[in-house]
Parts: C-alpha cells; sequence; structure tokens
C-alpha cells in the first residue's frame, strides 16, 4: 500500500465543496488515513512549497495558500501517488482531463481545488509536514 498528501486548498473550502472533493477520492478507492481542518500559518506555507521558492508565483501561492482554511488528507491505495494525480487532473485546469476534479471545479492554477504529492518520497515529506505519528496511526 501507498500513501499520499492531498490538501484541499482554500477555494475548496470557501465553494463549499468538501463534501464533493471527499467523495470523489472515496468513490477512487482511497482510503482516508488521516484528515484535518488548518488554517496555515504564511511560514509553514513557505516551507512546504519550499521547492518553488524561486518562481515567480511564490509569494502569491505562500499568500493564498494562508488565506483562510485548508483540509490536508493522508491517502492510502496502491498506486496512491499517480492515481491520484490522475484523479485531479492538470495544474492548469483549461488542460486537466474531463472528470478530473480540478476540471470540475478549478478556476485557475492558483485557484486549483487541490494539492497531490507528486512522488513518494514527496509524499512522506509532505505527510509529515502535517501530521504527526499519533495522528497516522491505524
Ligand atoms: P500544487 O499541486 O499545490 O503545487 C504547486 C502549486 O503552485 C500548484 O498546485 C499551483 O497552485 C501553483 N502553481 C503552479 N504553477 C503556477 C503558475 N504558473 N501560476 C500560479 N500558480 C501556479
Amino acid at each position: 500500500m501507498e500513501r499520499t498528501l492531498a490538501i484541499l486548498k482554500p477555494d475548496c473550502i470557501k465553494k463549499n465543496l468538501i463534501a464533493k472533493v471527499l467523495d470523489k477520492i472515496i468513490e477512487a478507492d482511497f482510503k482516508i488515513v488521516s484528515i484535518k481542518m488548518i488554517k496555515l500559518s504564511k511560514e509553514s506555507a513557505r516551507g512546504f512549497y519550499e521547492v518553488h521558492k524561486e518562481r515567480s508565483f511564490y509569494n502569491d501561492l505562500v499568500e493564498y495558500m494562508s488565506s483562510g482554511f485548508c483540509v490536508p488528507i493522508v491517502l492510502e491505495k496502491e498506486n496512491a501517488v499517480a492515481d491520484f494525480r490522475k484523479l485531479i487532473g492538470a495544474t492548469d485546469p483549461t488542460k486537466a482531463e474531463e472528470g478530473t476534479i480540478r476540471k470540475l471545479y478549478a478556476k485557475d492554477m492558483q485557484e486549483n481545488i487541490v494539492h497531490g504529492s507528486d512522488s513518494v518520497e514527496n509524499a512522506i515529506i509532505e505527510i509529515n509536514h502535517f501530521f504527526s505519528r499519533n495522528e497516522l496511526l491505524g
């Protein structure tokens, strides 16, 4: 079994889409290992997206991700990382496949509803960013 980190982003929460997105995730056979609702500090958002710190969109991304509540979720399934990326679709919703979560609900590259880890190694780092050991048991 493999794990990945999903984050329902502030636009997902503001548009009241938590249940709809969770339903798509569960329908696709992912098991929810752990879930919480938090408001990221700027420092935490900066750390989470540090790989993008040289990109032009980094400051906007940090502002946006710390602008409201997020719902980080640890998901488990065989091939979880790749299957979740497929379920959410391309970062740019205009390029996302029909039926994907971003095609259905995302507004643009920034307000794109959901994050998914891009590799098994990063999934471990990202899960540890949000969840402590005792939140990952069971
Ligand atoms: P996410 O999957 O969370 O990973 C990095 C995020 O940076 C991405 O989703 C987008 O929200 C954001 N992002 C990536 N590329 C751009 C871009 N060109 N302009 C604005 N935001 C971007």
